[in-house]
């Protein structure tokens, strides 16, 4: 089968794409045949060696995928030819991941394709839409009618974020450094769409929006800069998720603010759900998305050649989720 893999910790390009034999799934994983992977900027960390407890290299990344099971394993839940998602779990992350035109996944971590989707739809949608929902209401617990401030948000975390907000009842701001991203969100249901092109600007743009109002939540996938902004547009006992870090790794934060405001800013991190956690967060991720019918948000589809084109493209800042069409 191909197969993207880095054979040593390095930059993205030490991805190559080579023929390996077909792997054998043990007792209680499924061999699933991919139709389509979609890339994470945490692939790139990975490979980088900017992520923890990395798998060995040889070794393929990709932690999402949507594809048929051609050897069930025992659990019963799956027969050949099913179509499923492979959710978050060690996939792309300690073992061989879902840029390969065959993948052994533990059958806990597969559900069925939702009905009605699309492979596309599912192979973009399991991995941050399951970030989201930790952020919104495992650990952020939303309630109908609160403010979300999603930075980031026209990434796949922000995307999903904004869907689920608004599903949950929320007035969402979301924010893009570009005006044609801007309107594409205010279409996907953002009730506000800052310029995130200058951070101090973007808080003076959403204060005079907000008034006196502060927000009760935020998805926050920059850090850097936007660490502070967020926690100046909070208001008392709001919560900041910290989700990503594409603005820089190190924020400098005063800590006013944080006492005064009595904020709670904490790390969320989706591969810390237990399989049935994720299984059961991903049925109502799935029954939340249907009611509106809404599915995730495809930026752009390439070819399986093409990998090193779409993390370059993931890289400029796409607007939801970058897809490789893994199955020709
Ligand atoms: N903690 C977890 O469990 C978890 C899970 C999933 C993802 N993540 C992390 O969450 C972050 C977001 O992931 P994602 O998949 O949504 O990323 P993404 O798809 O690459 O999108 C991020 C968006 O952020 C904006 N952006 C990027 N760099 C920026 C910068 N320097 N300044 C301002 N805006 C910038 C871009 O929007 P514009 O171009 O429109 O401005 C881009 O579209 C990443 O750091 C990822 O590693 C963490």
């Amino acid at each position: 089968m191909r197969i993207w893999r880095f054979h040593e910790f390095g930059p993205i390009e030490n991805l190559q794409l080579e023929e390996v034999p077909t792997p054998e799934p043990g007792p209680e994983e499924a061999l699933v045949e991919l139709e389509f992977a979609a890339l994470n900027p945490a692939d790139k960390f990975l490979v980088n060696k900017m992520y923890p407890r990395p798998g060995k290299p040889p070794m393929a990344v990709g932690r999402d995928g949507s594809g048929r099971v051609v050897k069930p394993g025992n659990s019963g839940r799956f027969k050949v030819g099913d179509s499923v998602v492979v959710l978050r779990s060690d996939i792309g992350v300690r073992r061989d991941g879902t840029l390969a035109e065959f993948v052994t996944v533990p059958e806990e971590s597969l559900a069925p394709l939702p009905n009605g989707w699309s492979f596309e739809e599912g192979a973009a949608a399991a991995l941050v839409h399951l970030t989201a929902w930790r952020a919104l209401v495992h650990q952020g617990e939303i309630k109908p009618g609160q403010t979300v401030l999603i930075t980031g948000s026209s990434g796949g975390v922000g995307t999903a974020a904004i869907q689920q907000a608004k599903a949950l009842g929320c007035r969402v701001f979301a924010m893009s450094r570009h005006e044609e991203k801007r309107k594409e969100l205010l279409d996907l249901g953002a009730d506000h769409a800052l310029d995130s092109n200058d951070p101090a600007m973007m808080e003076e743009e959403a204060k005079a929006i907000l008034g006196k109002d502060r927000v009760h939540l935020v998805v926050e996938n920059l850090g850097g800069p936007f660490l502070q902004t967020s926690i100046n547009l909070s208001g008392v006992d709001a919560r900041i998720l910290v989700i990503g870090l594409l603005a820089g790794l190190k924020s400098e934060i005063s800590l006013a603010n944080l006492i005064f405001k009595q904020l709670r800013i904490e790390g969320v991190h989706v591969g810390s759900w237990t399989a049935e956690e994720a299984q059961d967060a991903w049925d109502r991720i799935v029954e939340k998305l249907n009611a509106r019918s809404q599915r995730p948000m495809i930026d752009r589809i390439f070819l399986m050649e093409e990998v090193q084109e779409a993390f370059a493209y993931l890289e400029m800042g796409p607007l939801g989720k970058v897809l490789v069409k893994v199955k020709d």
